[in-house]
């Protein structure tokens, strides 16, 4: 019924164009008012939907609006500060800095400083030169007393997003920018597919519970896949996921119609059939076997630095595997430790608003127990969760992280107009997309340098507020150089709010 009422709208619209063009008026009404007449009459007989089976026409006009509403929004109403998740100031600097436009803003600044929340860094009264400090040189090895390859990462990286979730071409582009750029792309959990490896550039190859690159048939996990792929040389570290901020504790379904030959080539899997990734891991239970599970990684791979992501859930879970970490003595290499506001391709909406610790919390209660643990030494820290420009990666780094990644940063530099489809597979500007005709609208060679700019000009933009806060390195960052607005007349540093533990400081064992 609906297609023949399309068909009949074609024709009436047809009429009136004819009747346009031969000014005629009878042949020009009927094309105008003969399909809504027909739309009409289809409202009434149709049964899904009440509304317009109530209120024909009057009832599809809302529900144009309801899809049209967030458009308006963005485009029309939404100011420089609002804009959910990313604000359009943020998303504005990605832009700007991926495509090397002017990189000031005017008039001064646009926040409201004397809001309660609102943080900043201070300057010294002594600086250093603004290109004192080479963006460069930003990096710190991870790889503790066991590993064999240390591997030097950038303090800015590509944060895990599956070939699967983004286009090839979105994947292909990532890599690149991240080769010119001599920066790590964390792979997601559908492994280090051909988009991965074709550019070169550095990899943190991730695995999930279903083990994607690395499996057997029956969905566990093989050492012997895992050895061979793990010495792949792109691969610096490898990085097993427990938990992601935008849904911990849920695991994931590729369905069958998305999973193509290429996907399923990645991932190990048959193609065209569905697969699931299910919320715990089978290869390991537990905080000992975990940590075992890490050793036999590192050997497995030739002593590559191994660590895990985690959004952090109970403090006293993580404080038993710190304990369980001094009591075996096997230390992962790295946490890589993901916040609530984290992003995602899909999730349960429960799960993204309403579990797991945001991403400030989450950080200090990782830094402060692998320092009360004499951890910190060994183990490095990576923070995710809306970080995006400069002042972001320092905030992160005086609260505990070594370095960060970007998700949804990157999504932006190439190209990503935070139109929020990405699970509908209808993305508009082909990055989280597996349609061909969408996605080969991206012209990889322009977008893989719109993401090399993009981490480049953040990267500078670090170095310049280092060397305006008197700081030669990252590692001379903490909690005393961050500071926060209480309330209209109160100020304070995280030092203040989040004292630093020392080692051997008494923890929190029960909370
Ligand atoms: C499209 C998309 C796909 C993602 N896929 C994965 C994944 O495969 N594994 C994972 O651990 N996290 C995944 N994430 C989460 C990100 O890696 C990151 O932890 C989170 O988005 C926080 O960073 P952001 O705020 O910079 O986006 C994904 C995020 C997005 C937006
Ligand atoms: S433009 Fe694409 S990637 Fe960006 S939010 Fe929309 S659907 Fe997701």
């Amino acid at each position: 019924m609906r297609n023949t009422f399309y068909l009949i709208s074609i024709i009436c619209l047809t009429a009136q164009a004819v009747g346009s063009y031969f000014y005629h008026p009878l042949i020009w009404s009927f094309g105008l008012t003969v399909p809504v007449v027909l739309l009409g009459i289809y409202e009434v007989l149709q049964t899904k939907r009440t509304l317009m089976r109530n209120y024909p026409i009057v009832g599809r006009a809302r529900y144009w609006m309801e899809i049209l509403r967030p458009k308006i929004y963005q485009y029309f109403v939404e100011s420089d500060t609002d804009g959910t998740p990313i604000s359009r100031i943020i998303r504005n600097v990605v832009y700007q800095r991926a495509k090397k436009q002017l990189a000031s803003t005017p008039f001064g600044t646009q926040l409201d400083i004397y809001e309660p929340g609102y943080e900043w860094v201070n300057h010294s009264m002594n600086p250093l030169k603004l290109d004192a400090i080479d963006p460069n040189e930003l990096r710190v090895s991870v790889g503790g007393s066991d590993c064999i390859k240390p591997y030097s990462l950038s303090i800015f990286n590509i944060s895990a997003m599956s070939y699967g979730a983004l286009s090839a071409q979105a994947i292909e582009a990532l890599n690149w920018g991240a080769k010119e750029g001599n920066f790590a792309h964390n792979t997601g959990e559908g492994s280090a597919s051909r988009f991965h490896l074709k550019r070169g550039g550095d990899l943190i190859w991730q695995i999930g519970t279903g083990y994607f690159g690395c499996r057997n048939e029956d969905g566990t996990f093989s050492a012997a896949k895992f050895a061979e792929k793990s010495n792949h040389p792109n691969i610096k570290m490898i990085e097993i996921k427990i938990s992601q901020g935008a849904k911990p504790g849920h695991g994931g379904i590729l369905p069958s119609q998305k999973n193509t030959p290429i996907i399923a080539e990645a991932r190990g899997v048959e193609a065209w059939r569905r697969v699931e990734s299910p919320s715990a891991h089978s290869a390991f239970s537990g905080n000992k076997e975990l940590l075992e599970f890490i050793k036999k990684l590192r050997e497995l791979s030739g002593g590559k630095p191994i660590g895990f992501k985690i959004c952090m859930g109970s403090p006293s879970e993580f404080d038993d595997l710190c304990k369980t970490m001094v009591d075996t003595g096997i230390k992962p290499d790295f946490i890589a430790i993901d916040g609530g506001e984290g992003g995602t391709g899909a999730a349960p909406l429960e799960f993204s608003n309403s579990i797991g610790m945001s991403l400030k919390d989450g950080l200090v209660f990782a830094s402060d127990y692998l320092n009360a643990y004499d951890l910190k030494k060994d183990i490095k820290i990576i923070a995710s969760g809306k970080i995006m420009t400069g002042f972001d990666i320092i905030r992160n780094i005086c609260l505990g992280a070594d370095a960060c990644y970007t998700a949804r940063g990157m999504m932006l530099a190439l190209g990503c107009i935070q139109a929020l489809e990405c699970n509908s597979n209808h993305c508009p500007t082909g990055v989280a997309t597996q349609n061909p005709s969408l996605a080969s609208g991206i012209n990889v060679k322009e977008k893989h340098t719109r993401v090399f700019n993009y981490h480049h000009y953040t990267l500078e933009a670090v170095a310049e507020m280092l060397a305006a806060m008197g700081v030669g390195s990252t590692t001379q960052l903490g909690r005393t150089n961050l500071w926060r607005r209480i309330s209209t007349n109160e100020i304070s540093s995280y030092e203040k709010l989040f004292p630093e533990k020392n080692v051997g400081s008494s923890l929190l064992t029960s909370a």
